[in-house]
């Protein structure tokens, strides 16, 4: 007999209940307006991936404040008066049927604009980031708090702090980018303390019934950077403070480029391994494993062998967003892979253009190239 199928399969996120294992792992594109507010293009898009059937559409990076913006087509969430156009990105997805969340980042040292704050001055490229004092740290704090609240307000259903890619919450737990000498760096437990007490104060600031996720950075991938056995302690410790879930990824953008990461992305599921080490450091809190989750197969042998609770599907379902209901059998089309050569969407977006795929059939990209006024996609 078949085994019976976990993709397919329920699962409780707090008080939620999610039909499939299927998640929309956050994926900037680079949609937004200028000034940060949600455009026609990101309604569209967040139609189209959450009638792919995930159960849950984790929003793209939003930022908390405007020193912490990645991109000026950033959606942000520091002020009330983006609450509006989250609501309508809530209501959207909802329509479609699936569960909506928000990713809330601050990208610190990683920020777009020349002046940029992090725990430490280490240098991104030309740019030496100022040290955060101590009243910096205590703002931003707040800042994810006050964020959270107003996506809350704005009827999402969850949201989800961005402690991955290198970014802020990241930075302060990285050796490498975190060389503070106060209570905020210097050992591992005082690096913990910036991302746990934002963890913390989101969870007071939307109350316990409102799901809180982390995307989990389990290492960093580089000679000098954060290894799994020091992320383990932050795993355990989010769990104990209340987080909803851990969404597990590796990697940074100064790692994404060289070797091992290089060598890793290309496979399959590469990422799972890393998920199985912190769902078994923290039992009982679900775990997300995105990377490259390509076949159906592979999705279900993740959940099957209990490396993971759900996927997470970025490029994945951007390249096919029809992939879960191919995968459920409910179209009998192949599924439109994510070329593993190709970083297409990733490289217009560093650019500052907006994401294409070089999957998509050459009508839909002529149609899109010509919406956003561009006539090449390089
Ligand atoms: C263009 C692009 C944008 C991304 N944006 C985000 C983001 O906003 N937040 C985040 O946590 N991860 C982001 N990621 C990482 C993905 O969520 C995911 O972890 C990674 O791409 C591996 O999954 P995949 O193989 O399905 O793409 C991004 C990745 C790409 C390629
Ligand atoms: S095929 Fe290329 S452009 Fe499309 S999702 Fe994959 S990396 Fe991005």
């Amino acid at each position: 007999m078949e085994p019976r199928s976990m993709l397919f399969s329920p699962l409780k996120i707090g008080d939620l209940t999610l039909p499939n294992r299927i998640t929309m792992a956050p994926t900037f594109l680079g949609y937004g307006n200028k000034d940060g507010t949600v455009s026609d293009l990101i309604l569209e898009h967040y139609r189209t991936m959450a009638r792919s059937g995930a159960a849950l559409i984790v929003v793209e990076n939003t930022g908390v404040h405007p020193s912490g913006l990645g991109s000026p087509f950033m959606l942000r969430a520091d002020e009330d008066r983006y609450i509006a156009g989250l609501t309508e990105l809530a209501k959207a997805i909802h329509a479609e049927g699936s569960l909506a969340f928000m990713q809330l980042n601050h990208a610190g040292r990683y920020a777009f604009m020349p002046d940029r704050m992090a725990p430490s001055p280490v240098p991104v490229g030309k740019v030496t980031p100022k040290e955060m004092t101590l009243e910096d740290i205590e703002d931003a704090v707040q800042w994810f708090a006050k964020a959270a609240g107003r996506v809350r307000s704005a009827d999402f259903d969850g949201v989800e702090l961005h402690g991955g890619t290198g970014y802020l919450l990241s930075q302060f737990a990285s050796p490498r980018t975190n060389k503070r000498t106060d209570k905020y760096g210097g050992d591992a437990q005082k690096r913990r303390r910036f991302p746990l007490e934002v963890a913390d104060a989101v969870i007071s600031a939307v109350g316990r019934d409102f799901p809180v996720g982390y995307r989990f950075l389990a290492s960093e991938c580089l000679p000098d950077g954060l290894i799994v056995d020091e992320a383990i302690p932050l795993a355990e410790a989010l769990a104990k403070t209340g987080v909803s879930y851990l969404s597990v990824m590796i990697g940074t953008h100064e790692s994404f480029p060289v070797e091992p990461y290089v060598s890793m992305e290309g496979t399959e599921g590469y990422m799972a391994p890393y998920a199985e080490i912190i769902k078994k450091a923290t039992p009982g809190v679900p775990v997300i494993a995105a990377g490259r989750v390509q076949s159906p197969s592979v999705a279900e042998a993740i959940l099957q062998t209990g490396k993971a609770d759900l996927v997470g599907l970025a490029r994945v379902l951007f390249a096919d967003p029809l992939w879960p209901k191919k995968a459920q059998g409910l179209v009998k089309d192949p599924i439109v892979p994510c070329n593993p050569s190709c970083s297409l969407c990733m490289r217009r977006v560093m650019t500052g253009k907006p994401a294409v795929c070089s999957q998509w059939d050459k009508s839909t990209r002529d149609a899109f190239l010509k919406r956003i006024g561009e006539n090449s996609d390089t």
